[in-house]
């Protein structure tokens, strides 16, 4: 039975990481900016507590912790950690557990640069990585290897879509001692509880929903007691710095977050719908749609859904017709990253080698903004037109 007590997410959200007695009274936590922080005693310097006081800029200041502790308590996580960008949390993480000689398992279907971190970086130190479909479900036992330390997901993949069976998959890594990594920037905090799920480190980029602004970098980590002193010794030794500021554009863009994901999703959710009925598109690739392969995960695993997804048109267009459809678009602007209040949409070719990637059409990658899908409707409608006019 539920506690009563427990508050729910929503009020997480907003009183997670406050302490207005310690500074003044003020709502928000404030910009502390640090490099040095002043020992008061001998005694003091020599026992500093870098994984639990404020003892060094570089590792963390107390506007860095507000938010780490909000971060934790939404996700269901023991502690998190802040750094300088979503690719920083998922370098510190996949080196903190692992070693030469080690074997890392990822899904093909993983952000690009988590995949060309293991394969230009870790690999020149000798840790091997070898790729898997996203849907192997609990399959990834037989590729699972006496020095697997770690088993890498991602779902839905943030290209593609495809969902994994994140149960199935942890069964079967924990059978054999390995750790569960997610990429857990579409899910959230909020929408995928990692931890319920058998997950031990979850990776946010935080420049997406958490800041929700489109205006800083940052990444978080969240973990359970177990797993946080090693992910923490990573870190300290990365040189990874969040920076104050970015930590409470972070906060503040977290109190808002379940607002704003309510509204993406109902836009997303609008457009998919729309967009499948389209001639011009050969399939929609939204987790959130019944006719989606992997909808059933969703509705098991998840507890809503948000603003990016694929389509992938009913054929493959050139440039010429890409760019007479993309270049004057009114709302839908191109561009790098998501998670912002505005929408979004760039052609994607996701590099594989675990799976054969060999779609029909071209495929376009949608962030669905907070803008009326009326008008998100009325811009893709005349994209659409120019699109045909040009082939
Ligand atoms: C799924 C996913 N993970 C991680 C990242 C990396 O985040 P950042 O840009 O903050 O380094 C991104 C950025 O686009 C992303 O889409």
């Amino acid at each position: 039975m539920a506690n009563e007590k427990e508050p729910r997410d929503e009020t997480k959200l907003v009183s997670g990481g406050r302490d207005p007695e310690a500074n003044f009274g003020i709502v928000n936590p404030p910009v502390y900016h640090a490099s040095t922080v002043l020992a008061p005693t001998l005694a003091a310097w020599r026992t500093r507590d870098f994984m639990n006081d404020i003892v060094y800029g570089r590792v963390g200041t107390p506007t860095q912790r507000a938010l780490e502790e909000a971060v934790a308590l939404v996700e269901g996580g023991d502690r998190a950690i802040a750094t300088a960008s979503g690719l920083g949390a998922i370098t510190v993480a996949l080196t903190s557990f692992t070693k030469t000689g080690d074997h890392i398992l990822m899904t093909d279907s993983a952000y690009f640069p988590a995949r060309a971190f293991c394969n230009n970086v870790l690999a020149k130190y000798g840790v091997e990585t070898s790729f898997y479909d996203p849907r192997i479900g609990g399959g990834i036992a037989e590729l699972i290897r006496d020095n697997t330390t770690i088993v890498y997901t991602e779902t839905p993949g943030s290209l593609t879509f495809e969902m994994q069976d994140i149960p199935a998959i942890a069964e079967a890594a924990h059978a054999r001692g390995a750790i569960v990594m997610h990429d857990n920037t579409w899910g959230t905090p909020l929408f995928l509880k990692s931890f319920e799920k058998g997950i031990d480190v979850s990776i946010h980029a935080a420049t997406k929903y958490i800041v929700g602004h489109s205006d800083a970098m940052l990444g978080v980590l969240v973990t359970k007691n177990e797993h946080f002193e090693t992910l923490f010794k990573g870190f300290r030794s990365s040189g990874q710095h969040a920076a104050p500021d970015d930590c409470y554009l972070a906060l503040r863009g977290l109190r808002t977050m379940g607002v704003r994901l309510k509204q993406h999703q109902e836009n997303a959710l609008t457009l998919a719908r729309w967009l499948e009925g389209r001639p011009e598109i050969g399939q929609v690739l939204y987790p959130a749609l019944e006719s989606h392969p992997g909808h059933d995960l969703w509705k098991r695993d998840f507890l809503g859904s948000t603003g990016l997804f694929s389509v992938i048109l009913d054929r493959h267009y050139d440039d010429d017709a890409l760019g007479a459809m993309l270049d004057h678009m009114d709302l839908f602007a191109m561009g790098a990253s998501w998670g912002g209040y505005e929408s979004l949409i760039l052609p994607g070719a996701p590099p594989r080698t675990a799976t054969n990637w060999d779609p029909a059409g071209t495929l376009l990658r949608l962030h669905v903004g907070l803008e009326h899908s009326d008008d998100l409707i009325a811009d893709l409608d005349a994209a659409f037109a120019r699109l045909k006019a040009a082939t």
